[in-house]
């Protein structure tokens, strides 16, 4: 799925399919309770790696708040503000909170690092939902979910828990990317595991500039 080739027929079912997936293991409410557990107000929030721009669309709806996307390959759209780019390199728009699920995985450590520095940059706050590199997510997704989804999807899935971090390795990635900021001595990672590890919330807050 990270072929920059894949048609658009197929990157659509690939949206549906991920969107299924997000409806089983709820991870939109757990975004939406990460946001709302804030202690300062939450009036913008931008996904990192949006895709058809889901996400957005959920939180738009529940908290009625301000949202942008920002993908190299955006769904087509007109309800949302999707903006094609690499959110690595790109200037990012300016939001309380910058909010990413299912992308890190697909990253290397070093452009996981700048991707937070980045975010860093336009957020105050930096929310990651991801998968956890663990043989037990490995076997229920096998057993339970890829019955339920498309082949490719299935077999990308596979390959994403395999190439998942561990909990361990998230914190040392946003531990050395908060060391290289200027504001990093205020800065804190904190990580929420979900039970059976279907799931690692990684929640960053920049420091004070
Ligand atoms: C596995 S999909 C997840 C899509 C969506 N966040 C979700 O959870 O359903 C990963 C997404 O990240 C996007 N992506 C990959 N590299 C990116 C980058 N450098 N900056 C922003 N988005 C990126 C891909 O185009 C793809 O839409």
């Amino acid at each position: 799925m990270d072929s920059p080739d894949i048609p658009e027929a197929l990157l659509h079912e690939f949206h549906q399919d991920l969107n299924r997936i997000h409806s089983l293991l709820g991870t939109y409410t757990t975004i939406e309770r990460f946001l709302r557990a804030d202690s300062l107000p939450v009036r913008s929030v931008l996904d990192i790696g949006c895709g058809a721009g889901d996400l957005l669309r959920y939180l738009q709806r529940r908290m009625g708040i301000h949202v942008v996307g920002v993908d190299p390959k955006p769904g087509r759209t007109s309800d949302l503000s999707l903006v094609a780019g690499d959110a690595i390199t790109s200037d990012l728009p300016r939001v309380d909170v910058a909010v990413c699920t299912m992308l890190c995985h697909h990253l290397t450590p070093d452009e996981n690092i700048a991707l937070i520095r980045n975010v860093g940059r336009s957020a105050r706050r930096f929310v990651i939902l991801d998968l956890i590199r663990h043989p037990l997510p490995l076997v229920l997704f096998t057993a339970f979910l890829c019955p339920l989804i498309g082949k490719g999807a299935a077999a990308d899935g596979r390959q994403s828990i395999r190439r998942a971090f561990t909990p361990e390795e998230f914190r040392e990635i946003a531990q050395t990317a908060l060391n290289g900021m200027p504001n990093g001595s205020t800065a804190s990672v904190a990580i929420d595991v979900s039970p059976l590890y279907s799931r690692q919330v990684v929640d960053i807050r920049f420091g004070a500039a």
